[in-house]
């Protein structure tokens, strides 16, 4: 099939290369022009494992192409798939004026076309979005004095996850159609086809059967998408408060975890006590929910909870060092870890942006290692206030403390008697409980995690 991909973003340029690997031929559409030229060379502009490979893969079969012209796309293609972002306002809701653009262009570059089209929702976007666009499709096509095209919107909402995005998306759980119309349900499964059958490129073969397809209504299925990450922010939250009371306690979070997540009912993902989430979807998608619930007075407690815990989360690390360091003015902390989590470039909504505010709030001098920025040639502007630290062993010297803000794997290799030796202190705030600690026990370190408190034998036995 032909099909449009509207917004190159995590969400828009994986997708359109996934669809080439299904057999289509595929249009990506942005607007962001720098975006573009780097995508027509052949480059990806965001880091994802794979990514670049199969990127190259799928402009070399001819299928895939790039450019700005919304109209020219549109009126070549039978999909048209909406992937711009959907980023939070002040008041918590959610920003759906770059998907009202788009709307009104596909309606605009219609007007007059009877060939039926489907435009596709893979953005989060507040539950009624779908028949709002469908409705901004027709207005703008009138305005050219054109009867509404035939168009079918459907909610297709968007699982991956960052980091591991190529991989979810040859290999989702479930693909979540949501339309009023059958024929419409019908198309998208014939597009998805290949990768339902899981014969395409970056199937995972040992998967038992095809992948699971829900047809739903356009509103449930815009609702599955803010209910699935609800869920998993609240699973975040849960474990995160009761690390705090393992802390007291002299319980460890790492075992009741497994204990807990061994239960069918209960499972063992999204159950690692830390920071807390951050990213562009778990704390918008919490915030639109929660002003949806609001606006239709519908009090979502249990939801308002779960971000104020994770909001207060962030900022236990800078209490932890407080305990070793009363006074933080003049202290040199280094911060291991940027991005949001690991195997990603992205650092919106990264925990280490607020951490790092708090601690220069305090007095102290932040410096920051990341596995991915600190290979780049430029530092991003979202870490102005942090000093660059070329290697870890670089970050280390003259700090008074580490901090692992983002789990990269690397860091589990870290040589830490090297490390200790450049320190102005041996101490370590692991925050994502993912170090050994009786290697650093062994390498002199004082650290502290988050509800980690391993038994006296699992600590001797480094010594
Ligand atoms: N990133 C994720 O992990 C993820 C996962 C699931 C769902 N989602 C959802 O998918 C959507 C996209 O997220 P993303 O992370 O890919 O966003 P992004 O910011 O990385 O990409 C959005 C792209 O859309 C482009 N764009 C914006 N307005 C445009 C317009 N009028 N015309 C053409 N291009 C336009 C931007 O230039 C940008 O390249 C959001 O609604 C998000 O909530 C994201």
């Amino acid at each position: 099939m032909r099909v449009a991909v509207i917004g190159t973003g995590y969400v828009g340029l994986v997708s359109a290369v996934c669809l080439v690997h299904m057999g289509h031929t595929v249009v990506g559409v942005d607007r962001d022009t720098e975006k573009l030229t780097l995508l027509q060379g052949g480059q990806s502009p965001i880091y994802e494992a794979g990514l670049q490979e199969d990127l190259e893969l799928a402009m070399g079969t001819g299928r895939l192409q790039f450019h700005g012209d919304l109209a020219a796309a549109v009126g070549s293609s039978v999909v048209i798939f909406i992937a711009v972002g959907t980023p939070p306002l002040p008041s918590g809701a959610s920003d759906t004026s770059a998907v009202a653009a788009v709307a009104r262009g596909i309606g605009l570059a219609l007007a007059g076309d009877d060939q039926p089209r489907l435009v596709v929702n893979k953005s989060t976007v507040p539950v009624g979005t779908g028949a709002w666009v469908q409705d901004l499709v027709a207005q703008a096509a009138t305005t050219r004095g054109a009867a509404a095209p035939p168009v079918t919107v459907v909610s297709n909402p968007e699982f991956l996850r960052e980091g591991q995005a190529l991989w979810d998306s040859y290999n989702p759980d479930r693909i979540v159609l949501g339309s009023d119309d059958p024929v419409a349900l019908l198309t998208m499964e014939q597009l998805y086809a290949p990768l339902i059958q899981r014969r395409c490129r970056g199937c995972d073969l040992r998967h038992p059967g095809p992948i699971p397809l829900i047809k739903t209504d356009l509103a449930s299925a815009e609702m599955i998408k803010y209910a699935a990450n609800g869920f998993l922010a609240t699973k975040v939250s849960f474990i995160n408060e009761l690390a705090q009371l393992c802390d007291r306690l002299g319980a460890d979070i790492g075992l009741v975890a497994d204990g807990i997540g061994l239960d069918k009912r209960i499972g063992r993902a999204f159950l690692n006590a830390g920071i807390g989430w951050g990213g562009s979807c778990l704390p918008k998608d919490v915030s639109a929910l929660l002003h949806m619930a609001n606006s239709h007075r519908v009090q979502l407690r249990l939801m308002g909870a779960v971000a104020d815990v994770n909001r207060d989360q962030r900022l236990l690390v800078v209490s932890k060092l407080q305990k070793v360091l009363p006074v933080l003015k003049g202290c040199t902390i280094g911060l291991l870890g940027l991005t949001f989590k690991p195997s990603t470039s992205d650092l919106r909504e990264a925990p280490a942006l607020d951490i790092a505010a708090q601690l220069i709030h305090l007095g102290a001098v932040v410096k920051g290692f990341d596995p991915y920025w600190s290979q780049q040639d430029h530092w991003p502007e979202a870490l102005g206030s942090i000093h660059p630290s070329p290697t870890p062993a670089d970050l280390a010297r003259g700090c008074h403390a580490l901090v692992v803000v983002t789990e990269w794997p690397e860091f589990k290799m870290l040589n830490w008697q090297e490390l200790g030796s450049q320190m102005h202190q041996r101490l370590v705030v692991d925050g994502r409980n993912c170090l050994d600690c009786s290697a650093l026990t062994a390498a002199g370190f004082h650290w502290q995690g988050i509800g980690r408190n391993p038994s006296p034998a699992e600590l001797a036995a480094a010594l």
